[in-house]
């Protein structure tokens, strides 16, 4: 039986963290669907044009090594405005979020383009400031060079970017639930998640 958990938000709400632990605790599959578009970005930036590079991404590609770097994070970005790179991601996206036994995918555009039939949706959100923080405090444990401003730089860039695009912007569909977890920890916010999911799970029994 089909059952869709859709996780859309900002950059570092905690959507992968939520996402990870809703589909453990569930069974479910999980589609980390930023990291098509960080792939594409990634090739971009090595020279490759971006609407070859949605067509002929391969799952090799989403294991680059490079796809966590800020560089690929703004890259990734700037692709996901174009259309047609969207729509070239679109069909691997629905059918990941059709498969049989339970899925959650988490991005931008989950709840509202890929699977607006969804069974739950969440949107994970939280002030810029925590956000950069908290991306801030996971780049330079992986032991990257990075600086605060630069970090809230970007994430305010990038924010406005998925914000406003005409394409599947960024934006929590009507249904979703909204989860602010600025003055949350992890723990509380993946409880919260799953008992949301918990009750929906009951109603689609
Ligand atoms: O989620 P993550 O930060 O890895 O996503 C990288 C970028 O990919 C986002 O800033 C956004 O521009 C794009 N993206 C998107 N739609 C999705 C997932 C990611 O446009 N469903």
């Amino acid at each position: 039986m089909k059952f869709t958990v859709a996780i859309d938000g900002p950059a570092a709400a905690g959507k992968g963290t939520i996402s990870k632990a809703v589909a453990k605790h569930f069974g479910f599959v999980h589609l980390d669907t930023g990291l098509l578009y960080r792939a594409v970005g990634a090739k971009t930036l090595a020279g490759a044009e971006p609407l070859g590079a949605a067509h002929h991404l391969v799952p090799e590609d989403l294991l680059a090594e490079n796809l966590r770097t800020p560089e690929v994070a703004q890259a990734a970005s700037r692709v996901a405005v174009i259309a047609e790179v969207r729509s070239a991601l679109v069909a691997f996206q629905k059918s990941f979020a059709e498969r049989s036994g339970g899925a959650v995918l988490d991005g931008r555009d989950i709840g509202t383009v890929i699977a607006p039939d969804a069974e739950a949706k969440l949107f994970v959100t939280a002030s810029a400031e925590v956000r950069a923080e908290r991306r801030y405090l996971e780049l330079s444990g992986k032991g990257m060079d990075v600086d605060r401003d630069t970090v809230l730089a970007d994430v305010i860039a990038r924010d406005a970017r998925d914000r406003d695009r005409d394409t599947a912007p960024m934006v929590a569909a009507d249904d979703a639930v909204v989860l602010d977890t600025s003055e949350m920890s992890i723990e509380t916010a993946i409880a919260a998640a799953i008992a949301y999911i918990d009750e929906k799970r009951g109603k689609t029994a």
